[in-house]
């Protein structure tokens, strides 16, 4: 049984997502994972999704809220970070998780990627990191129409995957000590994917230590005139 096994939580009725039930052990190994470069690595995702000052922000698959805390210190106290995950105990985690003083206040909401009880528009950035690869590949679509619908036009998306080792053995170790979702992410679809969502891709790129992020904006309505 690897690790992957043992952290997921019990099958939900409302969705096929893999959720995460030990959220400690995902702390644990996550760290373990990053092998110190975890802060650094989210620091620059914050960056990376263009978040501003003041904005209202949707973390989606927050688990922890690992990188919702990130996203909360960079829009600083006018901002607002909502993070959403369909598993309660990394919810609770998450909100006994106090962000750096002069953050934004963060707000956890149980919910599922793929159908968001979130309003239109809602949003200036709307973030997501690891959580595309717990969903089975024919909902993955859903879930960033889903993320294009709930950020205001004009607004912004980060999304970030596990860029899997492109040696044979990296992969088969992966494979058995994480998962096979894992070891076998097809990161060089998401611009497609993105791009199919109604978002234009703006850039992309690695983070070590095996990260794959993908910034785009949904276009405003002038701008997709225009194309
Ligand atoms: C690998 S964790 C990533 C957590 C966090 N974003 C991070 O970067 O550490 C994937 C998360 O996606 C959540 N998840 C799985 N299926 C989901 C779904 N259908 N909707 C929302 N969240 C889901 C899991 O519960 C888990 O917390």
């Amino acid at each position: 049984m690897s690790l992957g096994h043992l952290m997921q939580g019990k099958p939900r009725p409302d969705t096929p997502g893999v959720t995460i039930s030990t959220p400690r052990a995902y702390e644990v190994v996550g760290a373990l994972c990053f092998a110190g470069r975890r802060h650094r690595a989210f620091t620059r995702l914050a960056e990376l999704s263009g978040a501003e000052p003041g904005d209202r922000v949707l973390d989606v698959g927050c688990g922890t809220g690992y990188l919702t805390r990130h996203m909360a210190t960079r829009v600083g106290p006018e901002g607002a970070v909502t993070g959403v995950d369909a598993s309660p105990p990394v919810l609770d985690y998450a909100r006994r998780r106090k962000p750096r003083p002069g953050s934004a206040a963060c707000t956890y909401r149980e919910g599922i990627a793929e159908s968001l009880d979130l309003p239109d528009a809602a949003f200036d950035t709307v973030v997501t990191s690891l959580m595309l690869h717990h969903l089975p590949e024919e909902l993955r679509p859903a879930a960033l129409r889903e993320m294009y619908r709930v950020v205001r036009p004009g607004g912004r998306l980060l999304v970030v995957e596990f860029r899997p080792p492109k040696s044979r053995l990296g992969r088969h170790l992966v494979h058995g000590g994480v998962s096979h979702a894992m070891a076998h992410h097809r990161v060089d679809l998401l611009e497609g994917l993105v791009t199919d969502a109604g978002f234009e891709v703006r850039g992309s790129g690695d983070i070590r230590p095996w990260l794959r992020h993908v910034q785009a904006v949904r276009p405003t309505r002038s701008e997709s005139t225009e194309a």
